[in-house]
């Protein structure tokens, strides 16, 4: 099969989180299983220069927005059975953050039709063209009303995945005239907007041939008004066509075995190592380097959407046990603010470090014994699996991908991965926390959590197929 991915990120170029993981890795893995894989991105100017100095040209065609017509360059790049296209225009993306910018709309405006005529001029049309969130959204809807029903691209099929709802690309009616060069009339008559805005992901989800969101239960949950930002009656509507499917991890770059950032290597079988990296890290954050204490590790974006005000509220609270905990990452600033506060106040039981370090982050899923996570939605998550597999025992408000791929410990049974609340508070969230930390005392136990949460099979290797069995179902 021919598949091509549209993409605003792709790891190891540029990326930004989580989306960036999965056009990562993803395309590789079906590759693998011996499929023709292109993916096309914007090229933006963080790419490292030894990707760029790999990179070859293609040359260039013109892409018109609007009145105007802008210049696109096409470079390229083999890597790992997969051809990426990168699509240049420097006066777009030759800046430095990925998102956020006045002219995002028109941005990916240009990045979505220069997308659409790459697969023309190039003459290699994909059986399948598969979109991810907003900035890729609205293509779907040209294929079908700009470039036309019939024609070279008729035969494709389209897919969106949705790996967060939350940003959904809405910009004023003009874009459709000034910016796609078409006639305003799918906006007036309301299938394209939302409210007074063009809404790019609503026009996926009406025009994609399927719709795919990133875990089971955010499929579910995005078709009630609680998670539906607005767009649950359409999701509701088409729901004959959406599903969900539980992204994988990265095998080859999380791999306790062989991974370079870690102070030792360990494997299920010999756990030595683990022990070496909590101290190891224990250091790094300048906290006590105590083998019995349980230390608990986080790293992510400091949003809402990650339930950091829970954290912050209870921290006093947390504070009083004897626990570690470590932060990783960035994001609103009071957040920040707050957890460098608390970071000098508790200084011998607490250390953030409020930047972006791949390698500390693979430190920290390593060397903590728990995890936590206690995002308010969860489209699928990542950092939870990467844990499972460091046998880190996650500790998860249980949503979205986080309900999907963490199992909470079963006293009775015996059985679990990790530990999950149902009801986001931080009441349920200390009581969960308390939870691990006493089962955490009892060391045989704990052992076995950390085995079966190891042995869990997160790969891409795994998960790639329900996306060609996803395929496959649309011819
Ligand atoms: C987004 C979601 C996250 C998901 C990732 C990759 O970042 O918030 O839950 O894991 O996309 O699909």
């Amino acid at each position: 099969m021919k598949i091509m991915f549209a993409a605003a990120e792709c790891a190891p170029f540029f990326k930004s989180g989580g989306l960036g993981d999965v056009v990562g890795a993803l395309p590789k893995a079906l590759a693998k299983k011996g499929h023709e894989v292109r993916v096309v991105l914007p090229l933006w100017r963080w790419m490292p220069g030894k990707f760029q100095e790999k990179m070859e040209s293609w040359g260039s065609f013109e892409v018109k927005v609007g009145w105007r017509t802008e210049y696109c360059g096409v470079e390229t790049l083999y890597q790992d059975g997969v051809r990426y296209m990168f699509l240049d225009n420097r006066y777009y993306f030759d800046r430095p953050k990925l998102y956020g910018y006045y002219d995002d709309g028109e941005r990916f405006a240009w990045f979505q039709q220069a997308a659409c005529e790459l697969m023309g001029r190039y003459n290699w049309v994909p059986d399948v063209l598969n979109c991810n969130d907003y900035h890729t959204a609205f293509i779907p809807f040209l294929l079908k009303e700009k470039y036309g029903w019939v024609g070279p691209y008729h035969h494709i099929k389209t897919v969106l995945t949705i790996h967060n709802l939350e940003f959904q690309g809405e910009y004023g009616r003009e874009v459709m005239t000034e910016l796609f060069g078409m006639s305003p009339e799918r906006y007036d008559d309301g299938t394209v907007r939302y409210g007074t805005a063009v809404n790019f992901m609503k026009a996926g989800i009406l025009y994609a041939d399927r719709v795919n969101t990133v875990s089971p239960s955010y499929a579910s949950e995005i078709q009630t008004p609680e998670f539906g930002c607005h767009l649950d009656e359409v999701l509701r509507m088409e729901n004959f066509k959406l599903c969900g499917i539980l992204n994988g991890i990265d095998y080859d770059v999380n791999n306790p075995a062989t991974d370079p950032n870690l102070a030792a290597n360990y494997t299920v079988k010999d756990l030595k190592g683990k022990a070496k990296d909590k101290a190891a890290l224990q250091k790094e954050f300048g906290l006590p380097q105590r083998p019995d204490v349980p230390l608990i590790g986080i790293v992510s974006r400091l949003t809402y959407q990650k339930g950091f005000q829970l954290v912050v509220n209870e921290m006093e609270n947390l504070m009083k046990f004897d626990v570690q905990v470590v932060l990783l990452g960035t994001g609103y600033a009071n957040f920040e603010h707050d957890f460098r506060w608390f970071n000098g106040v508790h200084h011998d039981k607490f250390g953030a470090k409020i930047e972006f370090d791949v390698g500390l982050a693979q430190r920290i899923y390593a060397g903590a014994d728990m995890f936590l996570m206690p995002s308010g939605f969860e489209p699928c998550g990542l950092s939870q699996m990467i844990s499972m597999r460091y046998g880190t025992l996650p500790i998860v408000h249980q949503i979205g991908g986080l309900k999907d791929s963490v199992e909470p410990y079963n006293p009775i049974t015996n059985t679990g991965t990790g530990f999950g609340f149902e009801q986001f508070s931080g009441f349920y969230m200390m009581e969960t926390i308390k939870e691990a930390m006493a089962t955490y005392q009892q060391p045989k136990i704990w052992r076995h959590l950390m085995q079966n949460a190891m042995a869990k099979d997160f790969s891409w290797d795994k998960q790639s197929q329900a996306y060609l069995d996803m395929y496959k179902s649309l011819f």
